[in-house]
């Protein structure tokens, strides 16, 4: 039987890790988990039901009482809530500007890694976040690191909104994107950084397929070795 081995990908806002990272689990017909989607559902709960995002007993009671699945069918990711489809609410901008602030609390963190190692445990998996090489997978066979300049992802970001019909501004989309990795990258508990061991990517003048054909012959050496 050919060996399963368990990818992390991790990297600032909008460099394509879930893009590629979904991509490469179908190539393998791995299991794609996007940590980033289980953070942002809490935080859309938070604010429909008025939880203090800065009060982290009473968000981590309210994530306590919350499942969060994630299905993947046909290259398509949906997100369930409590068993509601709230696929399209998590990316709502007032999600978006929050859910660093929720991500930063060290219990809410805590769980959310419990329950991502669980649905990671048997290998076969593509996982992508910010903490998934340094924290929720640390033995994971291949990590990857995935970069971007903060121009060059505010424009992805935007083209993507253009085509699907939302409203964007791209100076704005810039400002928010800083905002956040500044965020990941500064708070105390596991923050933003790339593993010792993991690989890095600059995506910047690679298009998804280069960057799809880069992580699937990293995988195969690693799939391949004794
Ligand atoms: O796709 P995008 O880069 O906009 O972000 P995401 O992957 O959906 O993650 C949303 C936010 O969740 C991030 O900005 C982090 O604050 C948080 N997050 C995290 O702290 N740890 C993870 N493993 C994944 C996401
Ligand atoms: O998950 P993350 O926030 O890191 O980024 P994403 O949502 O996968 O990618 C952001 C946008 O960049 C998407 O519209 C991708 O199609 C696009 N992208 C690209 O144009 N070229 C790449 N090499 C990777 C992603």
């Amino acid at each position: 039987m050919t060996k399963k081995i368990s990818i992390a990908i991790d990297g600032p806002a909008a460099a394509g890790k879930s893009t590629v990272a979904k991509i490469v689990a179908e190539k393998l017909s791995y299991i794609y988990i996007d940590t980033g989607a289980m953070y942002r559902a809490v935080t859309y709960k938070a604010l429909m039901e008025g939880t203090d995002i800065h009060d982290e007993e009473s968000l981590f009671r309210l994530l306590k009482g919350t499942t969060i699945d994630l299905v993947q069918e046909s290259g398509l990711q949906t997100v369930f809530l409590d068993g509601k489809d709230v696929t399209k609410e998590i990316r709502n901008s007032n999600v978006t500007n929050n859910v660093s602030t929720v991500a930063a609390h060290g219990a809410i963190r805590e769980e959310m890694v419990h329950r991502q190692r669980e649905l990671g445990k048997r290998g076969g998996v593509v996982m992508d976040g910010r903490d998934i090489g340094t924290k929720v997978l640390p033995d994971s066979e291949l990590k990857v690191f995935l970069l971007a300049s903060v121009d060059i992802r505010a424009e992805r970001r935007h083209k993507e909104n253009v085509e699907k019909g939302y409203p964007s501004d791209l100076a704005q989309l810039k400002e928010e994107i800083m905002l956040r990795d500044k965020n990941d990258t500064e708070r105390e508990v596991s923050p933003l950084v790339k593993a010792e061991d993991a690989i890095e990517i600059d995506t910047s003048t690679l298009s998804i397929e280069e960057v799809v054909a880069h992580i699937i012959a990293l995988a195969k050496e690693r799939i391949e070795r004794p």
